[in-house]
C-alpha cells in the first residue's frame, strides 16, 4: 500500500514518512500540491496538509479525487474549525487528522481506511461490471430480438413457399386466409399478440399436404374413401412439422394445421372434436379458409358470389362453424366485400382466384370444406 505525504514542513513530513515506512507502508513525499498531483495517481492514501504553498490543501484534495477516485484522502490540519472540516468534506476528503499528528492514531486510521477501501473498491467494480453486463444484455436482447424476428419471417416465408409449392392453392389464397383470420380474431376482441400470430400462422394451415402422395394430391377426379382418409392426414402431418418449433407463431400454426377441418357439430376431422373442444384458432381458420375456398374458382366448380358465400357461412353457423366466429365474421361483411372486390378489380384480367393450377384431389377436400 502506498501512502503519499503532502507537507511543506520538512521536519513534520520526514517524521510522518519515516514512521509510516517503519510501519510497513510504501511512502511517497511531496512538499507542494503541484508535485503531489503528479504522484497522486499511484497512491492508495494521501495525507494532505491543509496549508500548502501555492495550491491549497483543499484544492489538492478535490484534484486528487477527480483523478484517482479510489484514493483515500486525509486532510491534515491544525485548524479543526467547522469551516475547514466542511470545505474538506465538500472537496472530497474522507477524514481529517489534527496536528500535531498522533502517529499511532494516524497508522490506525490509515489501516482502517484501507480496509474499508477494499470493500468500496470491490463494490464499485462490481457495480461497474454489473452495469456493463446490463447494458450489454439490453443491447444484445434488442439485437437478438431483431435477428430472431428477421429469421422467423424468413422461415415463415420458406414454409409458405413449401406449402404453396405442392398445393393447388395460390399464394393469394393463403395470404387472404391469414388476413381474414387476423381480422376475425380482432373483431372478437382477442389481444394484439394473438391477432398478429394467427395472421402469420393461418397461411400454413395446409402445409401438411407436402406429405400427401402425388397420386392422391394430384389425382384428377374424385377420391375414393381410402384416398380421402390419406388426404385427411395433411392435418396431422402439418401438426407434426410445425409443432417441432418453440416459436409461438409456429406453435399456433401447428394447432391450426391440426384443427382447421374440425367442425362445430363434430363432423370434421381428424378427431371429430365438437364445439369448444376445438381451439379458437381452428374455429377461426375454418371460417376464413372455407369462405375463401367458396369464392375461389376451382376446376371442379364455379366460384360462389361474395353474397352467396356470406349467406352460406351464416346458414352453417352452429352447424359447421362456431356461432361466435360467424358473428364476428358477419360484422366484417362490408370490409371483406370491399377488399375482395378491390382485388377482383385489380386482377380482373388475370384473376388469381381463377388462374391457379388445377388439383382435383385438393379440390375434393375443398368441396368438403
Ligand atoms: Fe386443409
Ligand atoms: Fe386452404
Amino acid at each position: 500500500m502506498t501512502v503519499l505525504v503532502v507537507e511543506d514542513d520538512e521536519i513534520t513530513r520526514e517524521a510522518v514518512s519515516q514512521y509510516l515506512r517503519l510501519s510497513g507502508f510504501n511512502v511517497l513525499e511531496a512538499e507542494s500540491g503541484e508535485k503531489a498531483l503528479d504522484l497522486s495517481r499511484k497512491v492508495d492514501v494521501a495525507l494532505v496538509d491543509v496549508k500548502l504553498p501555492g495550491m491549497s490543501g483543499i484544492e489538492l484534495v478535490s484534484e486528487i479525487k477527480s483523478r484517482n477516485l479510489s484514493c483515500v484522502v486525509f486532510i491534515v490540519t491544525a485548524y479543526d474549525d467547522t469551516e475547514t472540516v466542511k470545505k474538506s468534506v465538500e472537496a472530497g476528503a474522507d477524514d481529517f487528522i489534527k496536528k500535531p499528528v498522533n502517529l499511532e492514531l494516524l497508522k490506525l486510521k490509515i489501516t482502517h481506511a484501507l480496509r474499508n477501501r477494499v470493500f468500496h473498491l470491490y463494490r464499485n467494480s462490481y457495480l461497474k461490471s454489473l452495469k456493463k453486463k446490463l447494458s450489454l444484455l439490453e443491447k444484445t436482447a434488442e439485437e437478438f430480438f431483431t435477428e430472431y424476428e428477421d429469421f422467423l419471417f424468413e422461415v415463415l416465408d420458406i414454409l409458405n413457399m413449401l406449402s404453396e409449392y405442392r398445393d393447388a392453392e395460390t399464394h393469394k389464397h393463403t395470404e387472404r386466409v391469414g388476413w381474414l383470420s387476423g381480422r376475425i380474431a380482432e373483431e372478437m376482441g382477442m389481444d394484439e399478440a394473438f391477432v398478429t400470430e394467427i395472421q402469420f400462422a393461418a397461411p400454413l394451415h395446409d402445409i401438411g399436404k407436402i406429405g400427401i402422395p402425388d397420386r392422391i394430391l394430384l389425382k384428377p377426379g374424385i377420391l375414393t374413401p381410402e384416398e380421402f382418409e390419406i388426404m385427411k392426414q395433411h392435418t396431422t402431418i402439418g401438426f407434426r412439422i410445425l409443432s417441432r418449433s418453440s416459436s409461438p407463431i409456429l406453435q399456433l400454426g401447428a394447432e391450426i394445421a391440426l384443427t382447421h377441418h374440425e367442425r362445430w357439430n363434430g363432423s370434421g376431422y381428424p378427431k371429430g372434436l365438437k364445439g369448444k373442444e376445438i381451439p379458437l384458432s381452428g374455429l377461426i381458420v375454418a371460417v376464413a379458409d372455407s369462405f375463401d375456398a367458396m369464392v375461389s374458382r376451382r376446376p371442379y366448380k364455379k366460384p360462389k358470389t361474395l353474397e352467396e358465400a356470406f349467406q352460406e357461412i351464416e346458414e352453417l353457423s352452429g352447424k359447421l362453424y362456431s356461432p361466435e366466429v360467424v358473428k364476428a365474421f358477419l360484422k366484417l361483411e362490408r370490409e371483406i366485400m370491399d377488399v375482395y372486390r378491390r382485388e377482383e378489380d385489380e386482377d380482373s384480367s388475370n384473376d388469381s382466384r381463377s388462374s391457379h393450377k388445377s388439383s382435383p384431389g385438393e379440390g375434393l377436400e375443398g368441396i368438403r370444406e
